[in-house]
């Protein structure tokens, strides 16, 4: 059951797109409520747990920290940090009655989960708020998710090639180099299918251009990769380059189409190419105009593409720049006290992000104008939006990869997201376990982290013990930063053979990971659970924060620890453990339930299979065509019989509902395998070689 509160006159974000009735009168249960519907507090008692908000540091768990929605351009994810680059605002207070609840609300939301006072909730808005609350009441945490889910509307749905390995970096600078980088995987056999581009591709940073001295002939380069099976993902920015002569900056002045200042002149903002406008996402005229220029790559072949610095980052405004030469002149040739020094350092570290200039910029929204900071956390939705609305028109019948770096909830229905500039630590490794069903419960299932670590250098056991996870993640993309050692996997060759195999264990569980992100996109489930929400009853199991589960089948507990040969595993029932090497290689082993420490060598994947139940697995490959996903070995614990229901479909058309894409597979003691549905299957029992 799903109730709305209604606080003043919240504005229209688009996120829920049907709504019920407003309850009249109604102050929110569970919560005490300000009058003016500014904060909301409620108790919680010594065993109640508190999830949600997606993409947030720390645990499974969010008890014990103070966090911030407001999305940020953060590149440090340290424990210390309030707000990362999303805002979504859904919690879940699970104890012997467990409820959710979710603040449609464009702006500043604190969330103040024990932080100021260990028993106590509370969620406070900067400003007298004007607020949608939403309460999810049901059966347990995994139907109030459903139910929440239902009213956000269907998870965006990314294309089946996207779920295999992408290799990314910051930059591969010309075509050359990306093919460097296919051929050392081909020639390694290490299985791929995405190369990413990042800003470099662009001329002068501006998007939807091309380097043409870097990527001479990009259409025939595409297709030239296309045909090596590897889809190209450039990147697009949030700010649009201030250049005479450049189409997409000349049209945006002419129609009105950018942020304005309170005097209405554009905003004017600095990213990567310095000075740059804004495109008002939230004004709808704005979106279709933006969103139509993804034509021109998807004209020359491009399938994918990432969002990035869409918060929006801003390095400097030029007033605020202005400002900060002026004094630093002033202080030009004085005697610097501390006082003095710590100013000078001000100046310039303010620069960035500046709230100030956030509340300096102005959207017209439906006819209205909205100063930027009441609305600040729609902007990476609204920009994806953008893209998404515009896939539909000019590619209704195909998916098209997109994830976005900023995200609010109901920008899930438009795309996916990767965490953010996060740093080869293996704490950063834990966090991304835990941020994956968290990100779930808000309605993204498209997600991934940079693979191995975006800042920092990485090392081959990081990176395989990264890997060993990142292989069920559904976006596994190894991405880094410039200046940072190289991180592709064939760097590494004392490793390379146990990175192919864990890739290639990937592929081989495809099958699986493919149907259950696509039961879970369309029944709006969770691909990634706690422990808890699956074993509510056991206390064993609910304070688990580094475990989770993969389906109805799986659970995996990764290795997240430098030179930890192993780990301590809990199993809330009996399970098999199955020990991966390689999809030809490995070892099954039942456990009984409890708690047990697991040797985990650095070159196998572990995971558990529950009780009477079988996952599919495919013959693998080096791309996500190869693999034949109706050839299918299962590998099962089964004491009575196991029953699997298979999703597979083409990976790239929309026709998602089609009941023909379902099959009930069984297999029985005697590990018999059969399977009924329209679908044409070949099964077998998965073997040893
Ligand atoms: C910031 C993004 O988070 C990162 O992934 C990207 O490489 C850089 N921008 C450069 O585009």
């Amino acid at each position: 059951m799903i109730q709305l509160y209604r606080y003043g006159k919240p504005f229209e974000t688009d996120t829920i797109l049907q709504k019920p009735e407003v309850r009249p009168e109604g102050t929110l249960p569970y919560f005490k409520t300000e009058k003016d519907g500014r904060s909301f507090s409620c108790p919680l008692k010594a065993e109640t747990a508190v999830y949600g908000l997606g993409e947030t540091v720390r645990g499974i768990n969010k008890r014990g920290w103070l966090y911030v929605s407001n999305c940020t351009d953060e590149p440090a994810h340290t424990e210390g940090k309030h707000s990362l680059y999303a805002a979504h605002n859904f919690l879940l207070i699970a104890d012997a009655h467990s409820f959710g609840v979710f603040f449609d609300y464009p702006g500043e939301l604190t969330f103040d989960i024990g932080y100021t006072d260990l028993n106590m909730l509370r969620v406070s808005a900067r400003e007298p708020a004007d607020m949608d609350v939403y309460l999810v009441e049901g059966d347990g945490p995994e139907d109030i998710v459903r139910q929440f889910r239902g009213l956000i509307g269907r998870s965006y749905i990314a294309p089946k090639w996207a779920f295999g390995y992408g290799q990314s970096r910051w930059s591969y600078y010309t075509a050359d180099e990306v093919r460097e980088v296919v051929r050392r995987h081909r020639e390694n056999h290490i299985p791929l299918d995405s190369v990413y581009l990042d800003i470099d591709y662009m001329e002068r940073y501006k998007d939807f251009t091309v380097n043409r001295e870097t990527f001479p002939d990009f259409p025939g380069f595409v297709q030239e990769m296309k045909k090596q099976k590897i889809h190209l993902v450039p990147i697009i920015d949030a700010g649009v380059k201030i250049e005479n002569g450049y189409d997409v900056y000349e049209e945006g002045i002419k129609n009105g189409y950018f942020c304005k200042k309170e005097d209405g002149t554009p905003f004017v903002g600095a990213v990567w190419p310095g000075k740059a406008h804004f495109p008002d996402f939230l004004d709808a005229r704005a979106r279709e105009w933006f969103g139509g220029k993804y034509k021109c790559l998807l004209d020359q072949g491009i399938d994918g593409f990432w969002n990035d610095m869409n918060e929006p980052a801003i390095f400097y405004s030029e007033d605020r720049l202005n400002r900060a030469f002026a004094e630093i002149k002033k202080l030009e040739g004085r005697n610097l006290d501390v006082k003095k020094y710590n100013d000078l350092l001000g100046l310039i570290n303010d620069l960035s992000n500046n709230p100030e200039d956030y509340a300096s910029f102005y959207h017209v929204c439906n006819g209205k104008r909205v100063r930027h900071d009441r609305v600040h956390n729609l902007y990476g939705y609204h920009m994806t939006r953008a893209a998404g609305e515009a896939f539909e028109k000019l590619e209704p019948e195909k998916r098209i990869l997109m994830f976005s770096r900023s995200s609010c909830i109901g920008m899930h229905r438009y795309g996916g997201v990767w965490t953010g500039d996060n740093r080869s630590w293996w704490s950063h490794l834990l966090m991304e376990i835990q941020m994956m069903p968290s990100l779930n419960m808000c309605g993204f299932l498209y997600a991934g982290a940079d693979i191995g670590g975006f800042g920092d250098d990485a090392t081959a056991d990081l990176l395989l013990r990264w890997i060993a996870f990142g292989l069920f993640t559904p976006l596994m993309r190894n991405h880094a930063t410039l200046g940072t050692r190289e991180q592709e996997v064939y760097r590494f060759p004392e490793a390379l053979p146990a990175f192919r195999n864990l890739i290639r264990i990937r592929y081989a569980l495809l099958p699986y990971l493919y149907s259950e992100y696509m039961k879970a996109a369309l029944r709006d489930g969770m691909y990634f659970k706690p422990l808890a929400f699956v074993y509510p009853d056991d206390p064993d199991a609910i304070h688990v924060q580094d475990q989770l589960m993969i389906g109805d089948e799986l659970m995996i507990a990764p290795v997240y620890v430098q030179n930890a040969a192993g780990r301590s595993v809990y199993l809330p029932e009996p399970m098999k453990l199955v020990r991966m090497r390689s999809p030809k290689d490995f070892s099954e082993e039942n456990l009984e339930k409890g708690h047990h420490y697991l040797p985990v060598p650095l070159d196998e994947t572990i995971f558990f299979i529950r009780a009477d139940r079988c996952i599919p697995l495919s013959e693998a490959g080096e791309s996500v065509e190869e693999i034949d996903f109706g050839s299918l070995a299962l590998l099962g614990n089964v004491q009575t019989k196991a029953v699997y229901q298979y999703y597979s479909d083409d990976g790239y058309g929309k026709d998602y509902d089609n009941p023909s894409h379902y099959a009930t597979i069984t297999m029985d003691r005697e590990e018999n395998v059969t399977a009924e549905g329209k679908m044409p299957l070949r099964l077998a029992v998965f073997a040893h070689h």
